[in-house]
């Protein structure tokens, strides 16, 4: 638990119970790409193999060796880009071990992750198949750790090269005549640190020289990612923007929201109102940190033609009892949603600059959507938050002006709350946007694990009468859902919203997230 570090931490709260919204409906700029609704899966613990991939042979449901129950949650997910292989696996991972029949296909160790012999019975085409059935666009992580340029550049070619290419023809071998798009290639992860321990400046003329190799085929148009930042490392940002500018057309950042990286990071399931704010406040640190990432592009890109892509991060906290060290599997209650929910809300007023996001990881890793044993499957709290939270893809996003009660996190200050400006806690968090079709959505949470709050949202120049949508929330702010009980933590309607004369006025229960239609 970390409520041991926080006994002296001062939480005051005022007394009022409400909170006013204005939605400015005719301020609208920016469109959330659906692309910030990411998600990230590696070879870790059992992220593919139990998780996504079980074999065309395994008597868990499957269609051709995807297990059937993953298969159909994620595709209601609506999933717009997956992130393969790794991660820091990505840099230890050779591709060409992964293709051809899956019998003859090398094992090697996954040194990163708890030792585990990996068989490469996923590899690229099992990868891309699914990226294919799914409907998301696949980013595929390259090796610059522990790979040559001409291993990056063939895997390009064999994936994308629709010709009589070498490579292409070794595709067709291996089944499959016609090439993939691929869209996104990241260059490295991590090379800070598991991807290679470099300097920012040895990898920027490393991403450079690999980039230079990845070429596009036959109308396929890469989007190269360069390897980013942790967290608070202005200084790489700083140095891949004076290095490699243009050359590369997305940056990437990483950012947890973790206790710290030694020691015990906390139980998923165990902690009490304290670790719980201290939580909210770690996870809103990230919008100083994009902040601060943002201005430092913006010096050197004042054009913005350079994206800020956020491909992990989530929560991390200790390995559950009982799972294999190194597999990094944890549960996820309610307060995983909430780190969702107010992450969404400010990744949404970035978007000139952030323009993507993949959470880690989609199954049975870290803040996982799906947690598996065997042949049962459960969707966390964290999935229906991203389901509830869909309808924001690719829609317009409408600014608020949101004032509510605060709470001061001054006393927690230690706890790797490193920004000046994140001493305090709003009890509500919000976002709204407008879709294709006119609809506007409203997401609002109510972060006070105690006290429902009377919530006004003023619509001026909005013609809605009435609101409806779905209510995430629980008994306990340390509920989740497990195999026994799968559906503790679920959406249900929400049917107390009422608008009159241009005011919408919702009751919103403590510790609740609901997503509004306006009709
Ligand atoms: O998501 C787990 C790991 O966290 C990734 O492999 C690595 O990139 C990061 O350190």
């Amino acid at each position: 638990m970390l409520s041991g570090l926080l006994v002296a931490a001062s939480l005051t709260l005022s007394a009022q119970n409400s909170a006013t919204i204005t939605l400015k409906a005719d301020e609208g700029k920016e469109i959330i790409p659906k692309e910030i609704y990411g998600q990230f899966a590696e070879h870790l613990g059992s992220c593919i193999y139990g998780g996504l991939w079980v074999g065309p042979d395994s008597d868990i449901p499957n269609i051709d060796g995807y297990r059937t129950d993953v298969f159909n949650a994620l595709k209601a997910l609506k999933i717009p880009v997956l992130r393969w292989p790794g991660g820091c696996f990505a840099d230890e991972y050779h591709w060409m071990d992964g293709i051809g029949p899956r019998e003859n296909r090398p094992k090697m160790v996954n040194n990163n992750w708890g030792g585990t012999i990996e068989d490469n019975s996923f590899g690229t085409h099992e990868f891309l198949n699914l990226c294919e059935m799914l409907g998301c666009e696949p980013y595929i992580s390259g090796n610059v750790g522990s790979g040559s340029v001409e291993e990056m550049a063939k895997w390009v070619e064999y994936m994308t090269s629709e010709g009589d290419s070498p490579m292409a023809r070794l595709r067709r071998q291996n089944g499959r005549d016609k090439a993939w798009k691929v869209k996104y290639l990241g260059v490295g992860n991590e090379s800070w640190g598991c991807g290679g321990s470099m300097r920012p400046e040895y990898y920027s003329d490393l991403y450079r020289r690999y980039q230079t190799y990845c070429r596009n085929y036959d109308g396929n148009r890469l989007f190269k990612i360069a390897s980013g930042a942790s967290d608070y490392d202005y200084n790489w940002t700083k140095v891949l923007m004076e290095r490699v500018g243009h050359s590369m057309h997305g940056l990437s950042l990483h950012y947890y929201t973790v206790s710290g990286w030694s020691g015990s990071k906390g139980a998923a399931t165990q902690f009490d109102n304290d670790d719980f704010y201290w939580t909210m406040g770690k996870c809103r640190e990230i919008e100083d940190v994009v902040k601060k990432h943002c201005a430092i592009m913006d010096q050197y890109d004042k054009e913005k033609r350079i994206a800020l892509m956020l491909d992990e991060w989530g929560t991390w906290w200790d390995e559950e009892p009982g799972t294999v060290r190194g597999h990094l599997y944890q549960q996820n209650t309610l307060r995983d949603a909430f780190v969702a929910s107010l992450t969404f809300d400010i990744f949404h007023k970035y978007t000139d600059r952030l323009k993507m996001a993949n959470i880690a990881q989609i199954v049975n890793v870290l803040q996982s959507m799906i947690l598996t044993k065997d042949e049962k499957m459960v969707l966390t709290p964290t999935y229906h938050v991203f389901k509830m939270y869909n309808v924001h893809q690719d829609a317009t996003h409408l600014p608020l002006d949101i004032d509510c009660r605060v709470m001061n996190l001054e006393g927690q200050r230690n706890r790797m709350h490193r920004s000046e400006t994140l001493r305090t806690l709003p009890m509500v968090s919000a976002t709204a946007s407008k879709d294709k079709e006119g609809k506007i959505h409203l997401s609002i949470s109510n972060v006070d694990v105690e006290n429902a709050q009377e919530i006004t949202i003023h619509l001026p120049g909005v013609k809605a009468t009435k609101a409806v949508g779905e209510i995430l929330t629980s008994k306990n702010i340390t509920d989740f859902n497990s195999f026994e009980n799968p559906d503790n933590v679920k959406p249900v309607p929400f049917k107390e919203a009422k608008i009159k004369k241009g005011v919408l006025t919702i009751k919103l229960p403590a510790k609740s997230i609901v997503t509004l239609e306006l009709l």
